[in-house]
């Protein structure tokens, strides 16, 4: 699928820099297969639970490239029904005037906090159909419980799963949490990623290590990632991949991809061992040669064996 644009600045609009359209195309070739593999059912349907913008733009270029309600939209053979939540009401609003613009009644805009709609949001997703969630916030806002609603929806109607592909703020959890307990308690950052693991417990020791300068920082980047995956094993996904995303100084966050269905897992790892071209800087050189792609591999056996830190068992958030 293309993801070019028409050039030119839209003012007022956020810029992204280049791992956001690395991420983007992931996305692009995933349900471009995605579709094709659930072409025979009734209902396709695509959740984008942090909509965003209609388009992105390019920090380093001023390009515009589509944003991912965009991307789903665009999808052949296509979505039979695309729910959109969006906290921004401007967002929203923009997202709206899309799709009526183009009389696409497939798209359904739910504005406000995507976990505090998301069970009545549930109620209009057929649990026969093949579902694809996007889950991609600026940080920590996606709760546990909301991944739960997501996971639970399907799980007696004899097929898989929703599949997810959540972003996971690996260096975000590691700058948030940082080395102060007492400024991050003032914060409430430890209450933000409890919400966010669901649970109290092995995060907490890893960030007792990082606070007493015996972990390093990418140590506990891996193992929040590590930690996260745990969580969604908990789930009884039966497959997880984990897609790492850098910037030139290195991991930002994870996309941690979740599905019960062999031929997602499969399509996916061939969208995210791709090659990709990464366009880091405003003046391309002379040919652009694509990055070789950042991996983890296998890192989700047997990896509390060999972690230097014990870590305690899992308690439940209490929402
Ligand atoms: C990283 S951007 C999404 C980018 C978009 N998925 C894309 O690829 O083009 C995150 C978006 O989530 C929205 N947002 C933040 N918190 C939210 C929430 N709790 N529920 C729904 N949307 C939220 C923000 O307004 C922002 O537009």
């Amino acid at each position: 699928m293309a993801l070019r644009c028409r050039q030119h600045r839209v003012f007022g609009m956020r810029e992204w820099s280049p791992h956001t359209e690395e991420k983007i195309s992931i996305l692009a070739d995933y349900l471009g297969e995605f579709t094709v593999a659930a072409r025979t059912a009734v209902n396709r349907i695509y959740m984008d639970l942090f909509a965003g913008e209609t388009v992105n733009i390019l920090k380093t270029t001023g390009e515009q490239f589509p944003g991912s309600a965009e991307i789903a939209r665009a999808v052949e053979p296509p979505f039979t029904s695309l729910i959109l939540f969006e906290k921004d009401h401007q967002r929203a609003t923009d997202l709206r005037t899309l799709a009526r613009d183009h009389g696409d009644s497939r798209v359904t805009v739910v504005e406000g906090d995507c976990n505090a709609n998301m069970l009545a949001a549930l109620r209009a997703v057929p649990t026969q159909a093949p579902v694809f969630a996007f889950v991609d916030p600026d940080g920590m806002e996606v709760q546990f419980r909301t991944i739960e609603l997501l996971a639970e929806h399907k799980r007696n109607s004899g097929k898989p799963k929703i599949e997810m592909w959540v972003l996971l703020p690996t260096s975000g959890l590691v700058r948030m949490l940082g080395g102060n307990r007492s400024e991050a308690e003032r914060q409430g950052h430890p209450d933000k990623v409890a919400r966010l693991y669901g649970a109290w417990g092995p995060w907490q020791d890893v960030w007792e290590a990082r606070l007493a300068g015996t972990l390093s920082p990418g140590d506990a980047r891996l193992a929040y990632l590590l930690l996260y995956m745990d969580r969604l094993a908990g789930l009884e996904y039966t497959y997880l991949l984990a897609r790492p995303i850098k910037n030139s100084r290195g991991e930002l966050y994870v996309m941690v991809f979740a599905t019960d269905h062999p031929a997602g897992q499969s399509i996916m790892q061939w969208a995210q061992e791709k090659d990709r071209v990464v366009r880091r800087t405003a003046t391309p050189p002379l040919f652009q040669y694509p990055e070789a792609r950042p991996a983890y591999e296998d890192i989700h056996t047997e990896w509390r064996e060999q972690f230097p830190v014990s870590l305690s068992e899992w308690v439940e958030y209490q929402w």
